[in-house]
């Protein structure tokens, strides 16, 4: 059968609850479908720093670069947020993504038709809503240089930040969202602020240009103050939405909300090459961690998202999202996405329900 080496990096927070429910997911999935899975678990944000003073460590890094996908749970906590820069949990996950070269993020915000009632948004808005976010993940203000703290000619302490994209940077991840739209509806919206930024003015003069290799795919702009408003006006205008590093990262934690909870949106993180990484959009929740209340879909779900995109397993993937929504048909929910008449359970129990649901699968013709 075939083998695989998952790195797993649990992190901080609800990371290690979350992971554990998944690891089982991958397990049981892997067993029925005839699929090696070796698992090696690594240290990385603040329980790396605390065991070895850095948020990334260099085994961590190459133990993934080794392997064939990483699934990470989430990093970060108050017990870290005030350290330096380069000792914050955050920047280990920055260091894990440049390290791994992943500069393409696929964020899936679906509303499944079992959530509609969990989302804060009228039934008529939210139903049917699929919208796929392709986010630039290791350019942008999060790397761009110059940065840092500094003082401005009036002697005045400042901090500052680039926002910087090359062209190869714009192209390869225009091709990506292009690529994506094609095998979905054919749409793609590119966001930007492209009426302030000379970032913003280069990406959209690069988009446009890639586009004329996708006649078939329909290209619009938006501004992304708009498209923020748009999210929730009226989301089913979107398909396929490609857009920056941090445009990426907050109009993807908008979108999460339209389909009920951030706690069930997971992502894809590729690169041209090599391992993927594999995670929830969320963070450690620090206010819910330990109480085993975390909602550990979204963790599942990019459980499947390393089946299908980093290991090209297609069937287990399916069977993994198969189950997803056959636990929540059997009406299980956790607190984040519970509606009335719904049973309400924990992240362990949740995570029991899914492990019976794939159990009980008809296997895919
Ligand atoms: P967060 O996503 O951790 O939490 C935001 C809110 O959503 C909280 O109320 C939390 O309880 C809730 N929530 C998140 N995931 C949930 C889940 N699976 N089930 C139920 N509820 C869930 O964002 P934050 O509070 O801004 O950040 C907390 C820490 O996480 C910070 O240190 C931040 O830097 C870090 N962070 C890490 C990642 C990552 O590891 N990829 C992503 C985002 C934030
Ligand atoms: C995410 C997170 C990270 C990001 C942080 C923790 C560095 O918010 O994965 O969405 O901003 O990319
Ligand atoms: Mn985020």
């Amino acid at each position: 059968s075939k083998r695989y080496t998952i790195t797993l990096l649990p992190g901080d927070g609800i990371g290690p609850e979350i992971i554990s429910v998944a690891k089982n997911v991958l397990n049981l999935t892997a067993s029925l479908e005839g699929i090696d899975l070796r698992f090696q678990e690594m240290p990385m944000g603040g329980a790396a720093l605390d065991l070895t003073g850095v948020p990334l460590p260099e085994e961590t890094l190459l133990a993934a670069k080794q392997s064939d996908a990483v699934l990470l749970g989430a990093i970060g906590g108050y017990k870290w947020d005030a350290n330096e820069k380069h000792l914050k949990p955050e920047t280990g996950l920055l260091q894990l993504r440049e390290g791994l070269k992943v500069f393409a993020n696929l964020r899936p915000a679906t509303v499944l038709p079992q959530l509609v009632d969990a989302s804060t948004l009228k039934k008529e808005v939210a139903e049917g809503v699929d919208i796929m976010v392709v986010r630039e993940l290791t350019g942008g203000i999060y790397f761009g240089k110059p940065r840092g703290f500094s003082k401005n000619e009036n002697g005045e302490e400042i901090g500052f930040n680039t926002e910087v994209y090359a062209g190869y940077e714009v192209d390869r991840i225009a091709r990506v969202a292009f690529e994506t739209a094609r095998k979905r509806q054919g749409r793609l919206c590119s966001v930007d602020k492209a009426n302030v930024l000379e970032a913003s003015m280069f990406w959209r003069k690069r988009v446009v240009a890639v586009s004329s290799e996708y006649p078939d795919v329909e290209l619009s702009h938006m501004y992304v103050d708009n498209a923020a408003m748009q999210l929730v006006r009226y989301p089913k205008q979107f398909d396929t939405i490609v857009t920056n590093n941090i445009f990426g990262d907050i109009l993807s934690d908008e979108a999460s909300m339209i389909t009920g909870s951030i706690g069930m949106l997971p992502s894809a993180s590729l690169g041209e090459s090599g391992p993927g990484v594999f995670e929830p959009i969320h963070g450690s929740a620090p206010d819910i961690a330990g109480q085993d209340k975390a909602n550990p879909l979204a963790t599942v779900l990019s459980a499947a998202m390393l089946l299908r995109y980093g290991l090209g397993e297609e069937n287990a993937a399916k069977r993994i999202e198969a189950a997803v929504l056959a636990t929540l048909d059997r009406g299980f929910r956790t607190g984040d996405i519970y509606s009335s008449g719904t049973k309400l359970v924990g992240c362990k129990e949740m995570g029991e329900e899914v492990l019976k649901s794939v159990d009980s699968q008809v296997p895919a013709a």
